[in-house]
């Protein structure tokens, strides 16, 4: 399978794990060159290995997206590696938080903003550039439901990722008519080590009972969406969030036990 996607180079942040390594390797089995950029170094090796296995050609670098000259040799390496081009980013890089907003401190709102929101402003910025230049490039950040919806205990992630669902939109809205687009993903609740991390028993009952297809969704599902808005063929989607999430957003009243 390639889509006509062989040969194009991508980027990929936060492509050690979870989201970003299943979009990862959607992207290899198309026969696109990869550059993984993650803060997690023996995480890296393993994704690596891996997707070296599948007959991936790919690159990884260690990055803190919270340092903005780190990204923009994260995306130096990227173009170098495709011979000056970078054709696709995906920004999956990111971290969560679920802490009720009277009890948020000042460390875990910087933090919080610096990872999430200045992360992807660093990444679509530096990546931006380029993709202008050569008049071609695919973005697609990975947002969340929290930054769409006002969900409890995200005040910090929820600003942090709706300011990535704003900044999505206006650089989408700058590159409009530089063969770039621009998008969002708002994924739900998607079963990754992350998750595992921040919901609780009593976040996972309170969550399914909120979402009609009633299970957590899987990085492979969330990367199917993402895989789409990477291709040639998806010139004219701009600026969109596409939620992928179960029908959490498009929820009203639910009857569930
Ligand atoms: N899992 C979910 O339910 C869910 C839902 C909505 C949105 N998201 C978003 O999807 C993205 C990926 O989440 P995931 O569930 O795959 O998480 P994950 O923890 O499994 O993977 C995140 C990756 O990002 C890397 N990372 C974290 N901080 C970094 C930094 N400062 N610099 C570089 N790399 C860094 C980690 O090392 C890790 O490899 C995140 O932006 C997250 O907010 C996840």
């Amino acid at each position: 399978m390639n889509d006509g996607m062989s040969g194009q180079t991508a980027l990929i942040t936060g492509g050690a794990r979870g989201i970003g390594f299943a979009i990862a390797k959607g992207l290899a089995r198309r026969g696109v060159r990869l550059v993984l950029a993650d803060l997690d170094a023996r995480q890296l090796e393993t994704a690596q290995a891996t997707l070296a296995e599948m007959g991936a050609d790919v690159t990884c670098v260690e990055v803190n997206v919270a340092d903005s000259a780190a990204c923009d040799r994260a995306v130096d390496a990227a173009a170098t590696s495709g011979n000056g081009r970078l054709d696709i980013l995906v920004h999956s890089a990111g971290i969560g938080l679920e802490r009720l907003f009277l009890e948020t401190t000042d460390e875990e709102w910087s933090r919080m903003l610096d990872v999430d929101l200045s992360g992807a402003f660093y990444c679509c910025r530096a990546a931006g550039r380029v993709m202008q230049a050569q008049g071609y490039g695919r973005i697609v950040n990975i947002a969340s439901t929290a930054g769409v919806a006002g969900g409890t205990g995200r005040a910090a992630y929820g600003a942090a990722k709706g300011g990535v669902v704003m900044l999505t939109r206006v650089l989408a809205v700058e590159l409009a008519t530089s063969g770039v687009t621009v998008n969002a993903l708002a994924p739900g609740a998607i079963e990754t080590d992350l998750v595992a991390q921040m919901h609780s028993e009593t976040t996972r009952r309170v969550y399914r009972r909120a979402i009609p297809a009633d299970r957590y969704g899987t990085p492979d599902e969330v990367a199917a969406a993402a895989i789409f808005l990477t291709t040639p063929e998806a010139a004219y989607v701009t600026g969109h969030v596409l939620a992928v999430d179960g029908g959490f957003l498009a929820a009203g009243i639910l009857h569930k036990d």
